[in-house]
């Protein structure tokens, strides 16, 4: 799973879309966790989209991440800021690759 204090863990690296991004950071194969409200663990995610149809606010978005181990298309948080922390995301993601931190 993502590790809840990847912002002690790691350090900012970029910024994708206007959302940071922790590394470490070694494309194709190593993306970083994207996102800090909404983080997304790149290296974990499967593409398997449930976040993105269930959240009600519509925060993800689909990328193409070519060549990554796990999946080819991963969600960025791309709207974090609308977040309503009603935690759907982080309960319904197969690999828990969601961290939502409220408040
Ligand atoms: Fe969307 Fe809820 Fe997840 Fe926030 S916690 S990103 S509102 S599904
Ligand atoms: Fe990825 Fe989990 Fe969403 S696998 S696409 S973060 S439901």
């Amino acid at each position: 799973p993502i590790d809840p204090n990847f912002e002690k863990n790691r350090e900012a690296v970029d910024e994708e879309d206007g959302v940071t991004v922790w590394g470490p950071v070694d494309p194709p194969e190593k993306l970083g966790i994207h996102g800090t409200h909404v983080a997304v663990d790149f290296d974990i995610c499967i593409g398997d989209g449930a976040c993105l149809e269930d959240c009600p606010v519509d925060v993800f978005s689909w990328v193409d991440t070519p060549d990554h181990p796990e999946s080819e298309v991963k969600v960025e948080p791309a709207r974090e800021d609308q977040c309503i922390d009603c935690m759907l995301c982080v309960d319904v993601c197969p690999v828990d690759a969601i961290d939502v931190d409220p408040g």
